[in-house]
């Protein structure tokens, strides 16, 4: 079994009797109300995901990862994983003391432990992290609206969110990594998603699940950008597909708990962290992954690999060209293994099929099979 990054599997969640007591005390302390992105980075912290972090990053590690993309001690760590406060809020915290973190009906979910207030510049973040200071960007969005200080320190958790929808697909990464593990599973190839899938995502993985022992289907249900397909449609989408076309016993569907931050490169590496956190080996790379509108080149989010070694990342990073389907081929296929002109390409953007499947439109069956087409056109009906 592949180790978790940093070498051990962090957990921040309290044991039985200490949440009791964590839970009494909460009540006592001063407070902050968490936004759905913190709450999620709470909950991903508390279970591993975000190995070997163990809380809220401090000034040292946060600017070691802004300009080196490594923690202090050298780890590969590409994204800040932050808690933004008001100054007014800061100034009446202590160092030193226990802050109650809770949810957003503002129930006491985490205790963080304190351990130092800092001013950080955005515009610096944004460029770093971003690679622009464009305010359209959803990523650079979030961080210019955020409050001006951030707290550092661990924390520890009593409460994680119930996820009352997909409650059958949790699975953190204690319990994928004995699920590979009892399946016999050597190699396990991760995917990264937070769109409805469609017939590039569908090829890519079996091509990955030609060579690999099982797939890891760990689509993002955390915040993302308000125009992207809620989660519990996405998840219904896959559902329906894996029913009809995938090898069940092959395959696993969990839900990944984080919130998208659209960093294109770096939140590539990142995306390859966490998944190497739930035991994966492999872990698909495709075109403009975790990219927004034209931030980033389509083979960024490729090309950053090749600034670490092998150690430092530990996950192997499966490279996907552009997929599509080709007319001449009568097949999936890519620049790397259609020698046809773009012609006979089917290749649509996420705006187009939005537009038809708003419409009530199809699209092309060589796009998106048409039971997810529906499940799509359907979910949009009844928004209206
Ligand atoms: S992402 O923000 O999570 O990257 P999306 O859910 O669309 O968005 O993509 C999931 C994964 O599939 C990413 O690795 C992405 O690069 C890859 N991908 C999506 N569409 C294609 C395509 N047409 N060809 C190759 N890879 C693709």
């Amino acid at each position: 079994m592949i180790n978790p990054h940093g070498g051990k599997l962090i957990n921040r969640f309290a044991a039985d009797e200490e949440k009791k007591i964590l839970r009494e005390k909460i009540p006592g302390l001063k407070s902050i109300r968490l936004n759905k992105r913190q709450i999620s980075d709470v909950e991903m912290i508390s279970i591993g995901g975000y190995s070997p972090l163990e809380g809220f990053m401090e000034k040292e590690v946060y600017e070691s990862v802004l300009h080196n993309m490594r923690l202090p001690d050298n780890i590969v760590w590409p994204i800040p994983i932050t808690l933004a406060v008001n100054k007014e809020t800061a100034n009446n915290f202590e160092t030193g003391e226990d802050i109650g973190l809770l949810n957003e009906s503002g129930a006491g979910i985490a205790i963080l432990h304190l351990k130092e207030k800092y001013s950080y510049d955005k515009e610096l973040e944004a460029e770093k992290v971003y690679l622009t200071k464009d305010i359209k960007h959803p990523g650079v969005d979030y961080l210019y609206s955020q409050s001006d200080v951030y707290l550092g320190g661990k924390i520890d958790v009593i409460e994680k969110p119930a996820h009352h929808k997909f409650a059958r697909y949790y699975l953190p990464p204690s319990e994928t990594r004995n699920i590979f593990e009892k399946n016999g599973w050597t190699t396990i190839v991760g995917f990264q998603t937070r769109n409805p899938v469609h017939r590039a995502h569908e090829y890519i993985q079996k091509c990955a699940l030609e060579i690999f022992d099982g797939l890891f289907l760990h689509p993002i249900v955390g915040e993302t950008k308000g125009d992207d397909i809620p989660a519990d449609i996405r998840m219904k989408c896959y559902e329906a597909l894996i029913e009809k076309y995938y090898p069940a016993d092959r395959i696993i569907l969990a839900i990944n708990p984080s919130s998208m931050r659209y960093a294109g490169p770096r939140e590539a590496i990142f995306h390859a962290i966490i998944r190497k956190n739930y035991g994966c080996t492999h872990f698909i790379v495709g075109r403009d992954h975790a990219g927004v509108g034209n931030y980033y080149g389509t083979y960024d989010a490729q090309k950053i690999f090749s600034r670490f070694t092998h150690e430092d990342i530990g996950i192997t990073p499966l490279f996907f060209e552009h997929t599509f389907y080709c007319m001449k081929c009568e097949a999936m296929a890519s620049s790397k293994t259609c020698p046809h002109s773009k012609e006979h390409h089917i290749i649509l953007s996420g705006t187009a099929v939005r537009k038809m499947l708003q419409e009530g439109e199809i699209p092309p069956v060589e796009f998106t099979r048409p039971a997810i087409a529906q499940i799509l056109i359907d979910s949009m009906k009844n928004k209206k």
